[in-house]
């Protein structure tokens, strides 16, 4: 018996990359090959033409190829001048990645909680949390779907602070029809291989209509460089690497198609999950969702996650503590009970698997895997 089941079951990965990677690999091939021969591998021409492109694509005048996302965050906010004594408003649902550039700038992070329905950050609370120390506001898109950008910027705009994207996992996703990228004052991007475009290790963006930011980020992410060895500030080498550019480019072809194949997933999951118990995320109006996670929320949640489990399903945590209750940023003095929303959808939220290509047959598995 036990042999049929095993046969019959079906695995569900959580993220796999090979399905979209596969299909495009003789272009990736030839994408490093070309840099491999020009051995231009530092800001090369590769790097020029993505940052072209992507600010294209993100309907946005300048974009900057760094390092990573956290690298981005951290550029946009010493770009903005942000410093020791400042703060900078943050969701507290957020991967840790969105307050720890404000730290090291020794800025403080100032929390707030989450919406309900969308788990971006809630405008009301940045409004309430708004002071003469306040030196930018971080709105993250989070799991994929634009923050309440318009009713953010009149926030930001009463108190004449930037409003900073973070936009690490809403690549392609739209506002108003507009995309995240041109939404603030500056948007911050992540190529984590699993991010919706993901390179082949680390990479980032900060994508801008703001010239003069641009260019200071410019030098800043190459060692405060304004020409060769004319180092004009104390900079860092945060480069986006040639590399990594290049694939991005073979990729950013395949954006929106792998964009829909998501959000066929996930109206998929929304119809196969509807006669469960379980609390399904939703698109807010006028915003399009890019899912690039799907996260569930259910009481039961420890006790369906290992059931999924032993069914052959993978799921994850997005995320298992909301950053006031992170050990890191004890400091800042909260309380379980701070930001109830934020701890709602850490205790009972779970990511279902969630990627491009993933199967209408996979989600089906997923959805008989929690009936059962
Ligand atoms: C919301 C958010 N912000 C920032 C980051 C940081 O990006 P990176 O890992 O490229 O540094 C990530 C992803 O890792 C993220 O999900």
């Amino acid at each position: 018996m036990r042999g049929v089941k095993e046969t019959e079951r079906m695995m569900v990965p959580f993220v796999d990359l090979g399905r979209t990677q596969h299909p495009i690999r003789a272009d990736i091939d030839s994408a490093l090959a070309g840099v491999l021969d020009s051995t231009a591998y530092i800001l090369g021409p590769d790097v020029e033409a993505f940052e072209h492109e992507w600010a294209a694509y993100c309907q946005a005048e300048h974009a900057i190829g760094v390092s990573s996302g956290t690298a981005a965050i951290g550029l946009v906010l010493e770009g903005l001048g942000v410093g020791p004594g400042d703060e900078v408003i943050a969701p507290a649902l957020t991967f840790i990645a969105s307050v720890l550039p404000a730290l090291e700038l020794g800025a403080a992070p100032v929390l707030v909680d989450v919406d309900p329905t969308t788990a971006t950050i809630d405008p009301d609370a940045v409004a309430a949390a708004l002071t003469s120390r306040t030196k930018a506001i971080v709105a993250v898109h989070l799991y994929g779907q634009v923050a309440d950008m318009d009713a953010l910027q009149r926030v930001a705009d009463s108190a004449g602070v930037p409003l900073i994207e973070d936009a690490a996992q809403a690549h392609g996703a739209r506002y108003r029809g507009r995309r995240a990228g041109s939404l603030g004052r500056a948007a911050c991007f992540s190529f984590y291989p699993s991010k919706n475009l993901g390179a082949l290790g680390d990479g980032g963006a900060v994508v801008t209509n703001d010239p003069e930011l641009a260019e200071r980020i410019r030098i800043l992410r190459d060692l405060g460089q304004a020409r060769k060895y004319e180092h004009v500030v104390a900079g860092h080498n945060e480069r986006l690497d040639t590399l990594q550019a290049a694939v991005l480019r073979c990729k950013l072809r395949h954006l929106d198609a792998w964009n829909a194949s998501r959000r066929t997933a996930a109206a998929t999951y929304r119809r196969a999950l509807a006669a469960l118990e379980l609390d399904l995320p939703t698109e807010a109006e006028g915003r399009e969702h890019v899912w690039h996670l799907y996260v569930v929320r259910s009481s039961d949640r420890d006790r369906l996650r290992s059931s999924l489990a032993e069914g052959g399903v993978a799921t994850g945590l997005h995320y298992p503590l909301p950053l006031h209750l992170e050990p890191v940023l004890a400091r800042l003095g909260h309380r379980q009970g701070a930001f109830p929303v934020a701890e709602d959808w850490s205790l009972r939220g779970f990511s279902l698997p969630m990627f491009a290509g993933l199967e209408e047959a996979e989600i089906e598995a997923v959805a008989a895997a929690l009936h059962a």
